[in-house]
């Protein structure tokens, strides 16, 4: 009932609705009104009462329930479904349960806070209530479970696509998916996947965008690598309209992707938003170390290193470190 006379509030777009109007077309009392509008204040709802014209609704939380989102919304299918959780252990544990049935294709789970965020190579990931975006987009693609990994680089440029747009943050790619600024971890991307034989389950991309972290939010180790657009900008930014355009920027790229599971027509765009290529780089993967000359990457979404005798490698994954004034970071 809360959620029915939000909606009236909502429809009466910046002009008072009268509480004996809205009591008559939801069939509750005046006083159960007054009382649904006093927990959405407590929900963070700015509600002017006035006597004679009724209640107007002047302000709304930086909630990201899809009602909140929906004005925001500019997509066709991603995020059509939201799963808005007010607290979880991971959106990615979460959409995977979710995934085990059939789901709305580009359903998305997003959370206020996570207890036990993810990241990758088994980490935490630092997922404070209400200062970030914690969320995961559910798909089952037509494509081959080896074309899945490509999609790394589908959500890390549309990451780095809105946070330019929506923030005019300085947003780099570290390959494969890391969006860095100023040398320090802005978001994560953290892709999982399903798949049988020759066939795609289901792939769940979580993404992790710090949008109004303080650094005493991350804790002394993490605050030395990690940084949020609130630390960066000096301002706090309002979530809901960064993630909508999030979601908006990965269905443009997803759905060039999807339909050859190909990278080439995004891939300029990708290498000119990269924190690497041209750089002395060092990565470490499961089973080397190696330095060398970050000089391409391939169509494949490897990364290319030029090592010191002049020869190439093309490599799949792992973490790549940039050579920079304190060595490697
Ligand atoms: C990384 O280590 O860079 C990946 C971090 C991914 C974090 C996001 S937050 C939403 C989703 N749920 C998780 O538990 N992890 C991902």
């Amino acid at each position: 009932m809360k959620n029915k006379i939000l909606e009236e509030l909502k429809a009466g777009k910046g002009q008072p609705v009268s509480g004996e109007e809205m009591s008559k077309r939801l069939g509750i009392s005046r006083t159960a009104v007054w009382k649904h509008i006093g927990k959405l204040r407590n929900e963070g709802y700015s509600i002017e009462s006035q006597t004679n014209s009724g209640y107007k609704l002047t302000g709304s939380p930086d909630v990201m329930s899809l009602s909140e989102l929906e004005p925001f919304l500019k997509t066709e299918f991603i995020g059509k479904n939201i799963i808005y959780l007010d607290s979880i252990d991971s959106t990615n544990i979460y959409a995977k349960k979710k995934a085990e049935d059939p789901f709305r294709e580009g359903t998305v789970v997003i959370a206020d806070e996570q207890t036990v965020g993810r990241g990758r190579l088994g980490r935490n990931w630092v997922s404070t209530k209400g200062k970030g975006i914690w969320m995961t987009i559910m798909l089952k693609p037509d494509i081959q479970p080896s074309d899945a990994p490509k999609l790394s680089i589908v959500a890390a440029l549309a990451v780095a696509n809105a946070l330019r747009s929506c923030c005019r943050v300085n947003a780099r790619i570290k390959w494969p998916n890391d969006i860095v600024t100023g040398g320090k971890k802005l978001s994560g991307i953290l892709t999982e996947m399903s798949a049988e034989a020759d066939e795609i389950k289901y792939v769940i991309i979580g993404i992790g965008i710090n949008v109004n972290m303080e650094a005493d939010d991350f804790g002394q180790e993490v605050s030395n690598i990690a940084t949020s657009i609130r630390i960066e900008k000096g301002i706090p930014v309002l979530r809901k309209t960064l993630a909508a355009s999030v979601l908006l920027e990965f269905e443009k790229i997803y759905k060039v992707f999807e339909k050859d599971a190909c990278i080439k027509d995004f891939l300029d765009d990708y290498k000119g938003r990269s924190a690497v290529l041209g750089k002395e780089i060092r990565l470490i993967n499961k089973k080397e170390e190696i330095t060398g000359r970050a000089v391409d990457i391939s169509e494949e979404g490897h990364l290319v290193i030029e090592l010191a005798d002049g020869s190439c490698r093309e490599v799949m994954s792992g973490e790549v470190s940039v050579r920079g004034l304190k060595g490697y970071i």
